[in-house]
């Protein structure tokens, strides 16, 4: 059961095929130190550094939970939501300490301004594009101003925004110029990218990757100095 209520919708849940394979997908990726993903580990580093002391932070579609146990490493005040309730049982036995929510990034079951920052790390793929904005503006609603989101996903390098077989999901590579248009719809203003090409050789980096850092308007949470 979603903790959150139901979502207005008539799209599948993007969810429903991480469950058939949570333990396969739990078992893959379960290492909080993402020892496979360098550049994803360093860019979740950076939003953290970039929102200050001890921040409190969502980790927006979190799977089994490896990237909020390494938020909370980092001294964070993490917690994780996603709507695949297997993966979300796995990643509560896995770290029994941490607040793992069974809920749907298009109507997050938090309050207004909860947290300091989100990250969202190959989440967002299996929305759909019309869906998009429900999910951004949510990201949104639940930032305190100066919060930051790092959006992590494979992209459609310089081509249009397009599906892709993905395997438990319909999913989507994302323009990162779509993407961040539509995140300056919701509000959110860009602080960095990283676009990463295709690296054919590479097991997690056949397709072009992209990372988006946006923030939500407002003086920094941060160390980052602020005109006025
Ligand atoms: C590719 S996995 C990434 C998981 C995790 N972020 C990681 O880094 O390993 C995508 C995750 O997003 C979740 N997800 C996708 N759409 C969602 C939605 N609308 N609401 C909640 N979770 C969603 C899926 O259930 C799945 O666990």
């Amino acid at each position: 059961m979603l903790d959150n209520g139901p979502v207005t919708t008539n799209i599948p849940h993007p969810s429903a095929g991480y469950d058939d394979r949570a333990q396969r997908y739990a078992d893959a990726f379960q290492d909080e130190t993402l020892p496979s993903f360098p550049l994803d580990r360093n860019m979740i580093r950076m939003l953290v550094d970039l929102v200050g002391e001890r921040p409190r932070v969502l980790d927006a579609g979190c799977g089994a939970g490896q990237v909020t146990k390494m938020l909370r490493g980092w001294g964070c005040e993490a917690v994780g939501v996603d709507a695949a309730e297997k993966l979300v049982e796995l990643a509560r036995t896995a770290y029994p300490g941490l607040a793992f929510t069974i809920g749907d990034l298009r109507a997050l079951p938090y309050p207004d301004q909860d947290f300091d920052a989100i990250v969202a790390r190959y989440s967002v793929i299996h929305t759909a594009p019309e869906e998009m904005p429900t999910v951004l503006a949510e990201f949104a609603r639940v930032l305190r101003p100066g919060g930051g989101l790092l959006v992590e996903l494979q992209s459609s390098g310089s081509a249009p925004t397009h599906a892709f077989d993905h395997g438990a999901a319909p999913a989507w590579a994302w323009n990162p110029d779509e993407l961040a248009a539509l995140l300056g719809r919701a509000g959110l203003v860009e602080r960095a990218r990283l676009l990463c090409p295709a690296q054919p050789n590479l097991k997690y980096a056949g397709t072009p990757e992209a990372h988006l850092i946006f923030r939500k308007s407002g003086p920094p949470r941060g160390p980052e100095p602020f005109a006025g």
